[in-house]
């Protein structure tokens, strides 16, 4: 089943959530769904944005790599569960880069989401000048060597989001990225129960193509996925 996840960043007030759950709810209806939605919003519009009928579950966009205790600002794992979270999604190119967490911090963060019975959602990708380099599926392996120590038989989703493409609306091909996650997939092989997504730029004009060729079975998608209809029909339910 193809996944998707709107990756809300610290967009959307809790009446904004409330507005796209309720019109996404009704896009939705009460058909049988042949896919899967994820919302990721900032916690404050986690209940705003909840569905009493379930058609969609919750991503946490971050979460602490400390299990509990005296760390000011942060969010446990297992408070994320209680509070309804399936999912978590770590190493986003916007947490490595404008706040410095590396390998070391991401594997305990994969740790704690693990010891809470939540899905990582890990996200992998190359800069612009490493793609220039030639370095693309080098840096991907390095980035992968992070679930070292990660359960291989347990549930995981890795996104493919190569920074250049994230917020600037530069796509990459549908070739680009199943020459990636061909990569990916060689690089973790031993998995069990693997779902790859894509991320950068996905739009409802440009879902289809990469759904189609692109080796993925759905999208982290940020910016197209703050309205409701471009969500939806990003997920084929226009
Ligand atoms: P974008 O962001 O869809 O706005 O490019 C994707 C992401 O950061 O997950």
């Amino acid at each position: 089943m193809n996944l998707f996840v709107a990756n809300w960043k610290m967009n959307m007030t809790r009446a904004e959530a409330r507005a796209f759950s309720e019109e996404l709810g009704r896009r939705v209806g009460d058909r049988d769904l042949e896919v899967e939605l994820v919302i990721a919003p900032p916690l404050t519009s986690l209940d705003a944005a909840r569905d009493a009928k379930g058609r969609w579950s919750f991503a946490a966009q971050n979460v602490a790599s400390e299990r509990e205790g005296a760390f000011t600002g942060e969010v446990s794992a297992l408070q994320l569960a209680d509070a309804g979270c399936r999912y978590v999604i770590v190493g986003h190119s916007e947490r490595r880069r404008i706040f410095g967490e590396g390998a070391a911090v991401l594997s305990r963060k994969l740790e704690r989401v693990r010891e809470a019975r939540l899905i990582p959602i890990y996200c992998v990708g190359e800069t612009q000048d490493e793609r220039a380099k030639g370095h693309s599926l080098e840096i991907l392996t390095r980035q992968l060597e992070t679930l070292r120590e990660d359960p291989a038989e347990a549930t995981l989703v890795i996104a493919y989001e190569p920074v250049w493409a994230i917020g600037t609306g530069q796509i990459a091909t549908p070739g680009d990225c199943a020459e990636a996650c061909v990569h990916i997939r060689g690089v973790v092989g031993s998995r069990r129960d693997l779902r790859l997504l894509y991320g950068g730029s996905v739009t409802s004009d440009n879902a289809r193509e990469m759904l189609g060729g692109a080796g993925v079975e759905g999208f982290l998608i940020g910016g197209a996925s703050l309205k409701a209809a471009s969500f939806a029909s990003i997920a084929g339910l226009a």
